[in-house]
């Protein structure tokens, strides 16, 4: 069974999940051989009000941040022991809290400045990364797997070591896209030139409208992201199994879990 960690951005309890291990290792080791690549990304700009509206709170160096910090070093802990390197954010459901976990994970991950993650929209039919970061209408993800664009085109830099990459609209050929080749060509190019410590990728509902198993054979590991608050029991079950055939499952956040509402419990 998969250990759970709750987040909640109000509390700062934590439980279960796998242990904490030293927080300042590396993700690999730093890699020059790519860095004019890395660098030549176009930089993007935190708007620190629109991340505050959009309860993006992981780039915090305050206890704010906590939560996700704590998820931070033991997913680290957890990829490097094991060498893997592409980390999908999934969910049950709609609005479970996937692309919050995903955003604040990725900017908790930016704070390790010796080290690059690139986080990956793959949500192609309801994308919210490029929104809620504010970054603006540019070249899209899409175009980027269906070889239309380079990654190094439409991703933005913010820093020195996050990258970011997502649609602003709905793109229409979103089956096509998870379904093919492309993805994996897309995620081997951009690892090979790019060679980022962690790949996060945020994605669609998992029992909703599209079969997870088309994003699987291209990730590493997976994290169940539930809503404490609606996700029915059965529901988790259902994922856990599912994802537990296809991929690693590295555990199960708990969000929007309120201390006074809900009991925490091993899943
Ligand atoms: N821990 C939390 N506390 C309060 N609100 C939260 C929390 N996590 C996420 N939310 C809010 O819940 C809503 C849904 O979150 P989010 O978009 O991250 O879910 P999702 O799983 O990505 O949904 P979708 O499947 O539609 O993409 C957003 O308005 C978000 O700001
Ligand atoms: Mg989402």
């Amino acid at each position: 069974m998969a250990q759970s960690l709750r987040i909640n951005h109000d509390i700062s309890s934590l439980d279960g999940y796998v242990s904490i291990q030293n927080d300042h290792r590396h993700l690999r080791e730093p890699v020059t051989l790519r860095q004019d690549r890395w660098d030549a990304l176009a930089p993007g700009e935190l708007n620190m009000n629109l991340l505050a509206q959009n309860r993006i709170i992981g780039q915090s160096r305050g206890p704010e941040s906590l939560h996700f910090d704590v998820l931070r070093t033991r997913i680290f802990a957890e990829i490097s022991k094991q060498n893997w390197t592409k980390l999908a954010i999934v969910s049950p459901t709609h609005g479970c809290g996937k692309t919050n976990v995903a955003l604040n994970l990725a900017m908790s991950f930016s704070k390790q400045s010796d080290s690059r993650t690139i986080l990956l929209d793959l949500d192609f039919q309801a994308p919210a990364i490029s929104r809620l970061m504010g970054m603006g209408n540019g070249p899209a993800l899409s175009s980027c797997l269906l070889a239309q664009e380079e990654f190094g085109h439409i991703a933005k830099r913010f820093g020195t070591s996050l990258a970011v990459a997502g649609d602003e609209h709905p793109a229409d050929l979103q089956s096509d896209l998870l379904c093919s080749q492309k993805l994996s060509d897309a995620l081997a190019t951009i690892e090979h030139v790019y060679q980022p410590g962690l790949m996060l990728v945020d994605t669609p509902p998992m029992l909703q409208f599209h079969d997870i198993a088309d994003i699987t054979p291209h990730i590493d590991c997976a994290l169940l992201v539930i809503d404490a608050q609606s996700t029915a029991a059965r529901e988790v079950d259902l994922c856990e199994r599912d994802l537990a055939r296809q991929t690693n499952v590295l555990g199960i956040v708990l969000n929007k879990c309120h201390e006074s509402e809900c009991e925490y419990q091993v899943l």
